[in-house]
């Protein structure tokens, strides 16, 4: 038997294998994520981690845990997590890859149409009632079909929003070395070109402000530019002066940083912007599949079997 500490109320039953394999489970009963201090007082004696994006797994919450074998993030992306850290400690560290992918390419086409058609200022006229009535010029937007869509980031969630754009009619191009594992234009080729951006690469030190004043300014005027990766692959500054300039046209943001963004940040007063509260694995069974493979990843480091999914 194990103690493990799970830092959220998973969704569906998956949870009840941990106790029915006998091991001690101790779950963080809030909405919020439990502060590093209470993390610290929940995780010593823990040999089994089971946690969010939001919970920062750091060296110094490590040190704190000398038992701990394995650490299961709820997530495909683990940019939370001190990976080195981890492996130096002989930590597992395990992830959610895949099940995801169809959810959160769905939210990049909702978002890519609500921005393209404008649907967030139709919203507010009808609720303010400045509609008034069918206009030939009324909130006008631009049509998916004969657009090109850049990918930064083709992996399993851009390459199915590729082809979701193109059963919409795009024309799809990615940016990528042309040796690397995804081959593809140059960056600055790829932004002159599409008519809509769309931002799916993992959070890494190389992609970390990748969007930033230079990127924002190579892409074309009526550009839009959609991110369901990590709010930090933007610098959010050099995008409220892009949208604020009309250096591009719009953006639909499912990530920020920090999250929430506060209420008084100066980009949310950008105009043609939508912000979504990071909502790309956001359905029923999309959540149920993540905690069903988050705890497959915790009982097999408990076990000490290789993880099904492992990140190191
Ligand atoms: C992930 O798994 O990394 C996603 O951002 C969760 O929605």
């Amino acid at each position: 038997m194990a103690r493990c500490f799970i830092t959220r109320t998973l969704p569906g039953s998956a949870v009840e294998r941990l106790s029915e394999a006998g091991h001690a489970v101790d779950i963080w009963p809030e909405r919020m994520p439990p502060t590093t201090a209470e993390m610290i007082s929940r995780i010593g004696g823990a040999e089994g981690l089971l946690c969010m994006l939001t919970d920062e797994i750091t060296a110094d919450l490590l040190g704190s845990a000398a038992d701990l074998k394995v650490v299961s993030n709820m997530a495909v992306g683990c940019d939370n997590i001190d990976l080195i850290a981890c492996r130096d400690r002989g930590v597992h560290v395990g992830n959610t890859p895949g099940v995801l992918t169809d959810a959160t390419a769905d939210l990049a086409l909702a978002l890519m149409l609500a921005i393209s058609r404008r649907l967030p200022e139709g919203m507010s006229a009808v609720r303010s009632g400045d509609w008034k009535t069918w206009e030939p010029n009324f909130l006008l937007g631009m049509e998916l079909r004969d657009r090109t869509l850049g990918i930064v980031g083709a992996g399993r969630i851009g390459n199915a929003v590729s082809a979701r754009a193109r059963a919409f009619g795009m024309e799809v191009i990615q940016s990528g070395r042309p040796d690397g594992p995804t081959p593809g234009l140059p960056l600055t080729q790829m932004l002159a070109q599409a008519d809509i951006v769309s931002v799916h690469c993992p959070l890494t030190e190389e992609t970390r402000g990748l969007v930033d004043a230079s990127f924002l300014a190579t892409m074309q005027k009526h550009a839009l530019l959609i991110n369901t990766s990590r709010g930090q692959v933007v610098n959010q500054t050099a995008l409220a002066a892009a949208l604020s300039n009309g250096d591009i046209a719009g953006a639909a943001l499912d990530v920020t940083d920090p999250e929430p963004l506060p209420s008084d940040d100066p980009l949310l007063t950008a105009p043609n912007l939508i912000v979504t509260p990071h909502l790309g694995s956001a359905t029923n069974r999309t959540r149920e599949a993540m905690a069903s493979i988050a705890v497959d990843n915790l009982l097999a480091g408990l076990a000490g079997s290789p993880l099904p999914h492992p990140v190191i």
